[in-house]
C-alpha cells in the first residue's frame, strides 16, 4: 500500500485544484493500492494531525475551480522551531503526523515561504515533492509557476477596462497590481494591457519622471495615462529606507494601498484628476486560464511519477516548455526577482514605456 499526503500552503492561486487532481488521478490510475490523505489548511493540518482520506471522486470536477479543496494558510518559517502544545516543536509535530500515518511521501504545493519549511521537512528525513504555485512567479529554479498566467489575465483585463473610462474623462489611473517584492505580474500585465507607466519593486521610481510622461502625453493630445503599479513599488527615496523605517513611514501615511499614496503625491503636480483601481485578491481568484490548467496538471502528474520512482527532495519546475526537478536545497530561501536585463524590461523600454526611472 502506497500512502501519500497532500497539502497546499501559503496564499492560494488558480491551478491548485488542477495540480491536486493531477497527483490524485495519476496515483489512482498508476498504482493498484494507494491511500491519499489531504491535510487541511496547509502546514497547520500537518502539525495538528488534521487530515482526511481523499477518495478518487474527490479528484473529479475540480480542474476548473479556483482556490484549493484542501484549504490553505500561511505558516511562518520561524514557527517551525517554536513549542507546539503537544510536542517540543512544530517541526517535531509535523514529523510525528507523517510517521504515525506511515506516509511514503508528502506532496506540498506552495510558493517561497512554503519551500523553506518543505526543505526543513526534507532534511528531517521526510519524502517530499513540491509543486510551484504562486501568482508572483518569483520561485527560484523554475521559469514558470502556476497561478501566474491566470493572475496576468485578471490584471490585464482590469487595465484593459480602465482604458476606456480613463480616455473618456482624460484622467490618470493608477492600477495597483499584486507583487510586494517582485514585479513579474505588474510588468507582464502592464505590457499586455498597454499601460503607459509600469512601476515595479526592482526599479525605484521618481515622481518627476512619472509627471514628465503624463505631461508629455498631454502635449501629444493624450490627456489620459495609465500607471500599472506593483503594490511593493517604491520611490528612490523610499528604497533607501531600512525595512523598519519604511514600515513606520507607511503606517504614518495610513493609505489602504500604496497606489493611494502615489495618487496623493501626483495630484497637485499634474492637471488631470487621478483615480485608483485596486483589483487585489481578485487576481488570485476564479478559474485558472487554460495554460495554468495545463501547467498545474503536468506538475501534478510529474509529482506522482516521481513518488512512484522514489525520487524525493525536489520541486517540479519548468525550463522553457520542459518539466524539470530542482533540489529543494537550491529553491529554499531564494527569490526570483525581475533581472534588470530581463527581456520584458527591454521590451517595455523599446516600446517607449516608462518604468518611472
Ligand atoms: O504571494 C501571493 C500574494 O498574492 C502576493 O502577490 C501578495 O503580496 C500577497 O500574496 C498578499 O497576501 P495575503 O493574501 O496574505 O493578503
Amino acid at each position: 500500500m502506497l500512502k501519500v499526503g497532500l497539502l497546499t500552503s501559503g496564499g492560494d492561486c488558480q491551478g491548485l485544484n488542477a495540480a491536486i487532481r493531477g497527483v490524485g488521478k495519476t496515483l489512482n490510475t498508476q498504482c493498484k493500492k494507494v491511500e491519499i490523505y489531504g491535510f487541511r489548511y496547509g502546514y497547520k493540518g500537518l502539525a495538528q494531525g488534521d487530515f482526511y482520506l481523499l477518495k478518487p471522486q474527490d479528484f473529479s470536477g475540480i480542474l476548473t475551480t479556483g482556490g484549493t479543496i484542501l484549504g490553505t494558510s500561511r505558516f511562518p518559517f520561524k514557527q517551525l522551531d517554536m513549542p507546539h502544545p503537544q510536542y517540543p516543536s512544530y517541526l517535531k509535530a509535523m514529523i510525528q503526523t507523517y510517521k504515525s500515518l506511515q506516509l511514503d511521501a508528502l506532496v506540498i504545493l506552495g510558493g517561497n515561504g512554503t519551500h523553506k519549511t518543505a526543505h526543513a521537512l526534507s532534511n528531517a528525513g521526510l519524502n517530499i515533492v513540491t509543486l510551484p504555485k504562486t501568482i508572483d512567479n518569483d520561485l527560484w529554479g523554475t521559469d514558470m509557476t502556476f497561478g501566474f498566467q491566470s493572475a496576468v489575465a485578471v490584471a490585464t483585463k482590469v487595465i484593459d477596462d480602465i482604458h476606456s473610462t480613463a480616455e473618456s474623462h482624460g484622467r490618470v489611473f493608477i492600477v495597483e497590481v499584486m507583487g510586494h517584492k517582485v514585479g513579474w505580474l505588474p510588468l507582464t500585465a502592464g505590457i499586455a494591457g498597454g499601460a503607459d507607466i509600469i512601476l515595479i519593486p526592482e526599479i525605484p521610481y521618481r515622481l518627476e519622471a512619472i509627471c514628465d510622461v503624463i505631461k508629455h502625453r498631454s502635449k501629444r493630445q493624450k490627456p489620459f495615462s495609465i500607471i500599472a503599479m506593483a503594490e511593493g513599488a517604491k520611490s528612490v527615496e523610499e528604497a533607501q529606507m531600512s525595512k523598519k523605517e519604511y514600515k513606520k513611514y507607511l503606517e504614518k501615511q495610513g493609505d489602504p494601498a500604496k497606489a493611494y499614496q502615489l495618487a496623493r503625491q501626483l495630484s497637485p503636480l499634474i492637471e488631470q484628476e487621478v483615480r485608483v483601481a485596486v483589483p487585489g485578491h481578485a487576481q488570485r481568484g476564479g478559474s485558472p486560464v487554460p495554460s495554468d490548467r495545463i501547467l498545474a496538471t503536468r506538475c501534478g502528474v510529474q509529482a506522482a511519477h516521481l513518488i512512484l520512482k522514489g525520487q524525493f527532495g525536489v520541486m517540479v519546475g519548468t525550463k522553457g516548455d520542459t518539466l524539470i526537478e530542482i533540489p529543494l536545497s537550491e529553491v529554499a530561501g531564494k527569490t526570483k526577482a525581475v533581472p534588470l536585463d530581463a527581456d520584458l524590461i527591454h521590451t517595455a523600454r523599446s516600446l517607449g514605456l516608462s518604468l518611472g526611472e
